[in-house]
């Protein structure tokens, strides 16, 4: 293995200088809640750590009053409090006195209820007070973390509230992050962007998805396309399919109610899981920016072979966890868990056979598998190509060879291998199948930045091309909306047995079945 690359202070300090954000303010809406506290807080510490943050920055707690607190300054040293207990918990780095103290005394909270007008002209007032202050010059970024059906009318409000400002009328600019999901079908996605639209230009939205803020989600890229040798054999000639499993060894950690109203297939599959498959499947793009990124992964998305009704018996495997044993302890089925219906027929299991109808893919299967209760946590991509066209060692060979396999590792032990066969030591010529090995901790000595702190950094910069754009939302909704309505006509005409896997396993037998009959099997990663 290759000496770790480090970073040398002038390389680090030139890639910083060109991504110097505007003086800015971050005013988060749910502030209280659990995204902000084990993700948001700690990112935005972080940055200021790095030394990242714009001179001028500040962020804005917006949140429901706590009435046991006598004012408004019990109010603030409060959420400065519960902001600094959230770092200690969750940062990747400890709390360094001098950097928390400037850092908190440029955090401010206002009080207020989603619903209610004359409490978003507190946050006008606010914002007006702390541009005088810091210099922020009106520049604003809104970070909407909070449940999905206020997003339409947070943003009614931010526009009646005139909250909302563009660069060229001078007044800074505005951004909004949205959380996911965004929508839960085709209908309301639609629903969502329009009323975003009615306040805000695309280019002002950010709709997150903090898959595509992973370093190793983002070397998909730069494996692809800085390299000169894989990019001729990805396509429908070398690569006999591709298996992308996102798998899961916990549960729904408490969110029985969420998890009952989305499913496997919405909470994962619609956006992270069709991500990866769109960067995995799309032509290189002209240049790594915002439109150019965007416009390959939508066309991909655009060319799925869509599920009809009929077909989902044929195309998609649904599983629900029972009771099982995860890593030597027993847990309960999902229909035990808190908040969950006791007949539930949700799904914690998804397999899916997808086609990409394009040149490129044409007649390749991209098998799509996510799953709680599984036996393991990994997220992976692998690439599986073709057997040589003819071996000449038939007759010599100790051992059937095994076909090559690139695998991209998202998590755990993060980074890429190939393999391939190799001649086993001896007098015979004996071939095994072997590994070469890339992972990210040994050959960089830098430690990643959370996903989170990638893409607000992104967004005070500008840059969304890490972000989704509407109508790459909408063509994944659109895929995932057939599916659900087929699974629907379906469940008219055949009951849904679940449970159908015991917590532990790798998914139903279904599941296993549905890849065999393509003379395929899954991975056991
Ligand atoms: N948690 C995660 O890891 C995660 C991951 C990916 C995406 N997300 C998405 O991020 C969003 C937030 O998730 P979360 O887990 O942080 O939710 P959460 O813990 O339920 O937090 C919701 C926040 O909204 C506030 N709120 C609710 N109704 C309000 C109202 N009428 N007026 C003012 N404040 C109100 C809550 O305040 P109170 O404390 O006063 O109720 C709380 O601060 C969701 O869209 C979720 O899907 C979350």
């Amino acid at each position: 293995m290759a000496a770790p690359v480090l970073l040398t202070n002038p390389l680090r300090e030139a890639m910083q200088l060109e991504r110097t954000p505007d003086p800015c303010t971050m005013v988060i809406f749910g502030a209280t809640g659990d995204l902000t506290r084990r993700k948001l807080m700690p990112a935005l510490y972080n940055l200021a750590l790095e030394g990242l943050l714009p001179h001028g920055f500040s962020v804005i707690g917006f949140s429901r009053p706590d009435h046991t607190l006598a004012s408004s300054q019990d109010a603030l040293s409060a959420f400065r409090e519960r902001f600094k207990t959230s770092v200690k918990s969750f940062s990747r780095r400890p709390i360094e006195p001098a950097v928390w103290d400037t850092f908190a005394q440029n955090t401010e909270w206002v009080a207020g209820e989603f619903t209610r007008a004359e409490d978003y002209q507190s946050l006008r007032a606010k914002l007006q007070e702390v541009d005088r202050e810091h210099g922020a010059g009106g520049n604003r970024i809104f970070y909407l973390a909070t449940p999905p059906s206020f997003y339409s009318e947070i943003v009614r409000h931010l526009g009646e509230a005139g909250l909302v400002t563009n660069r060229a009328t001078g007044q800074g600019w505005t951004r909004i992050i949205i959380e996911k999901p965004f929508g839960r079908d085709l209908a309301t996605a639609k629903a969502l962007n329009d009323e975003i639209l009615k306040v805000f230009k695309e280019e002002q939205v950010y709709r997150i998805d903090h898959y595509l803020g992973k370093e190793t989600v983002q070397n998909i890229l730069v494996f692809r396309f800085a390299n000169g040798i894989f990019e001729p054999i990805w396509n429908r000639n070398f690569v006999d399919h591709v298996q992308i499993t996102v798998a899961e060894s916990i549960g729904i950690e408490g969110r029985g109610t969420y998890y009952e109203e989305a499913g496997a297939l919405r909470d994962m599959v619609q956006s992270h899981m069709l991500q990866l498959l769109a960067l995995t499947a799309m032509e290189p793009p002209g240049a790594f920016d915002a439109e150019a990124v965007r416009n390959e992964k939508v066309k991909v998305l655009q060319a799925l072979r869509p599920i009809q009704n009929f077909e989902v018996a044929e195309f998609t495997v649904r599983g629900q966890y029972g009771p099982g044993w995860v890593a030597g302890e027993y847990v309960p089925g999902y229909r035990q868990e808190r908040g969950v219906n006791p007949n539930s027929t949700t799904e914690t299991y998804v397999a899916l056979k997808v086609f990409v109808d394009n040149w490129r893919w044409a007649g390749v299967p991209i098998y799509i598998r996510h799953g709680k209760r599984l036996p393991k946590r990994v997220s992976e991509i692998a690439i599986q190509f073709k057997n040589a066209p003819h071996s000449p060692f038939i007759r010599a060979a100790q051992l059937p060879s095994e076909p090559n396999l690139l695998v991209m590792r998202i998590q755990p032990n993060d980074g890429i291998s190939l393999r391939f066969a190799a001649k086993m030591p001896g007098t015979v010529m004996g071939m095994r199948a072997v590994n070469m090995d890339f992972t990210y901790d040994e050959a960089f000595d830098v430690e990643a930045p959370d996903a989170y702190e990638r893409l607000l950094m992104d967004c005070m910069i500008g840059d969304s091309t890490l972000f989704t754009r509407k109508d790459e939302v909408e063509a994944s909704w659109k895929f995932i909306t057939d599916i659900l309505d087929g699974w629907c006509e379906l469940a008219k005409v055949t009951e849904v047995r679940f449970p159908n896997y015991d917590a532990g396993t790798w998914g139903p037998p279904a599941a296993d079945a549905f890849i065999e009959r393509d003379g395929r099997e899954w991975r056991r990663p």
